[in-house]
This record gives C-alpha cells, structure tokens and sequence, in this order.
C-alpha cells in the first residue's frame, strides 16, 4: 500500500503543510508566505509565531484534502523543531505532537538543516557520498554527506549568512524583502565588475565563510553615493552577487579538494565525492548554480540543486526526511522539544 508521510515546517516566517509519498514523490505541498514582514524590511519572530497559529491548521486541512487521505492512514509525521525560532517552531511541534497523539501515528522531529539537504532527494534523485552546500537566510555549511542519516560539517559562516547577506544588501539599496530574489533581478542588467567588494576568508585554507565585511564595504559604497540611479543600483547588485557567489564556490572548491585523495581518501571511501548538491534558498539563485558547474565541473563533480520550490523553506522536504527516519525505525515521544542553534548530527549507524 502507498505510504504517505506528513510533512510540517514553520521554523522561520513560512507555514508549509505536505504529503509525502517514497513510491510516488511529493503529492502535495503547500506554503504561505507571510507578507507581513515585508513592512518591517525582516522577519518580526512575534507575528511570525501568530501568523503560524492563524494559518497552520487550515493548511493542514487543505493538504489532507489535496492527497485525499485521513490522519489515521498516515505512515508518519515529521515536523521541525530546529534550528530556528522558538516561538514559530513551538507552533508546529505542538501541532505535530497533537495530531500524533490523537491518532497514534509516528512522530520525528526533523533538523531544518537534514530537511534542506534531502530536498535534493525530492527531484534529481540524491546519490551519496555528496558534498552538500546548504545556504539559505540562516545558514552557510558545507557538509559531507555520507550518506543519508551521516553528516559531517565541513565548515560555515563565522557571522552572517549568505541568504542574510543578500537580504541586508537589498534592503541598503531599498530593495524589497527578501532581499535574494530582488537583487538577482536587479543584478542581471549590472555591470560584474563595476565593484571591487571584498571575499571574506579568501586566503585561509579552511572551508569557512565570512559576509560580514562585504556587507559593510557595500554600505560605505552606497553612502559613498549618495542618491542612487536605477544603474547604481544594478551595478551594485551584480558586484555584490558576484562577491557572495564567488566566496560560495571558492569554498566549495575547497572541500572538494580537500576530500580527494589522498587527504579525504580515506573518509570519503576512497573516491573523492563526484557529486556536489546546493541546498537552501539561495541555491535558488541562477547565479550561483551557473558558477559553481562552471568551476566544479572540471574537477570531475556533478553540481546539482533542488527545483526552484524545493530550494526556499517548504515541508515537502521535512516530509521526506520523515519517511527516511521513520522507516529507519526512529521516533519520538511527546517530550520531544525544539532547539534554537544546533549543528546536524548523525543518527544513522
Ligand atoms: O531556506 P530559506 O527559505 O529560509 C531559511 O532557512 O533561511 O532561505 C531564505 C533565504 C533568504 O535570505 C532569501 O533572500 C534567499 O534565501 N533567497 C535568495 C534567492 N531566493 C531566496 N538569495 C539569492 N538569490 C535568490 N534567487
Ligand atoms: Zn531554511
């Protein structure tokens, strides 16, 4: 019989509800954006909670009817419940815990990080041992994945991440919120090269990543210009994107390098992994998928990304990972908590 598995994110500012299937893929997946932040230029965590309160349980009813399936003939639950905010996660957590206890379906909580990560096993069919970038509004890591349940973090950002690095640029130039989107717009009519912004941790050998000095060479810049043109603004937006992009693939380059033989031999069984996944918001971006095949490919490395819906926050991906949990015979009680910061840990043997 199909199993189906239910998916719930609500980690951040996205109230996402989806239905999972290993055999058929994903069947439904639902989510609202919540508008409101744009107004306040960020994420607000206290309408962000409220707004999930408000939406979580008519999407969930809209889900269920979409898959035309019952609680009770669910194979499983997965729901975040880290990293992110508290108070947006407890809303989901609660409502996972009470739709698990009411019908005596399986419950796991899903690490946001593993969920962005098997995105990439809801379309291009995920092999393993990859390398995975996961970079989005909260996160930049590079992580060898071992195989699906085995992770191990290869480097990340010391401050800001690459998503939040994108959405502070764009909101300096008075673009819309998030800033990603925005700004890859505008960037595609800017000149590249029109500034030379700064790649932070260009000469360490280590996989980390550092946005916080190219966000304030960008603002010195702009306030260095004063009134800005339509053409600034573009002009701006490219030579920041490039700066972002670049540092994202010079790392990854990095730790491609760094697992090959004979330095990652023996870790990485052997072989250098040939296959490299970005994950993430950001992995939304043209931009960087185009540089990263560019500048992989002649290692010998496959690049690929999530369809442009699976890349930003969704709970297809959550759902996903609960089958593989679940199915792994993992799960969890009500005592079940969330966590705010935490890196990926293995859970499989
Ligand atoms: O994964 P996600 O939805 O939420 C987090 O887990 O943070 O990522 C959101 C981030 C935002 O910072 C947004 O600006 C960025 O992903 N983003 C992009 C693009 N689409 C979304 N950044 C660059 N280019 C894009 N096309
Ligand atoms: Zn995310």
């Amino acid at each position: 019989m199909d199993e189906l598995y239910l998916g719930i994110e609500t980690s951040c500012d996205d109230t996402s509800c989806a239905i999972y299937s290993p055999d058929r893929g994903v069947i439904v997946n639902r989510t609202a954006a919540q508008l409101d932040h744009e107004r306040y230029g960020g994420v607000v965590p206290e309408i962000a909670s409220r707004s999930h309160v408000k939406t979580l349980l008519p999407l969930y009813e809209l889900v269920m009817k979409e898959a035309e399936t019952r609680l009770e003939d669910l194979a499983g639950i997965g729901v975040t419940n880290g990293p992110g905010l508290t108070g947006s996660l407890l809303v989901g957590l609660s409502f996972a815990k009470a739709l698990s206890y009411g019908s005596g379906v399986p419950l796991v909580g899903i690490h946001h990080l593993e969920g962005h990560i098997l995105a990439n096993a809801l379309n291009v069919g995920f092999e393993t041992p990859a390398i995975v970038l996961v970079v989005s509004g909260g996160h930049t890591q590079l992580i060898f994945t071992e195989c699906i349940g085995r992770y191990r973090f290869l480097g990340g950002t010391r401050d800001d991440a690459a998503g939040e690095a994108f959405d502070k640029i764009g909101k300096l130039l008075g673009l819309p919120f998030p800033g990603g989107p925005a700004l890859e717009r505008e960037a595609r009519g800017g000149r590249r090269d029109a500034f030379d912004f700064p790649r932070g941790l260009r000469r360490s050998q280590e996989c980390d990543f550092s946005f916080s000095g190219l966000k304030t060479a960008v603002r010195l810049k702009v306030e260095s210009l004063g009134a800005l043109s339509p053409e600034v603004v573009r002009d701006v937006s490219a030579s920041a994107q490039e700066a972002i992009v670049d540092s994202l693939v010079e790392k990854s380059l990095l730790a491609v390098r760094m697992l090959a033989p004979p330095h990652g031999g023996a870790e990485s069984h052997g072989c250098a992994p040939a296959r490299f996944y970005i994950a993430g918001g950001v992995a939304a971006n043209g931009r960087l998928r185009e540089v990263m095949t560019e500048r992989l490919s002649p290692e010998g490395v496959t690049v690929r990304w999530p369809r442009t819906e699976y890349c930003t926050d969704n709970a297809a991906m959550i759902a996903c990972a609960a089958f593989h949990h679940i199915s792994s015979g993992r799960r969890d009680g009500l005592e079940l908590n969330t966590f705010p910061r935490g890196d990926l840990v293995s859970w499989a043997s």
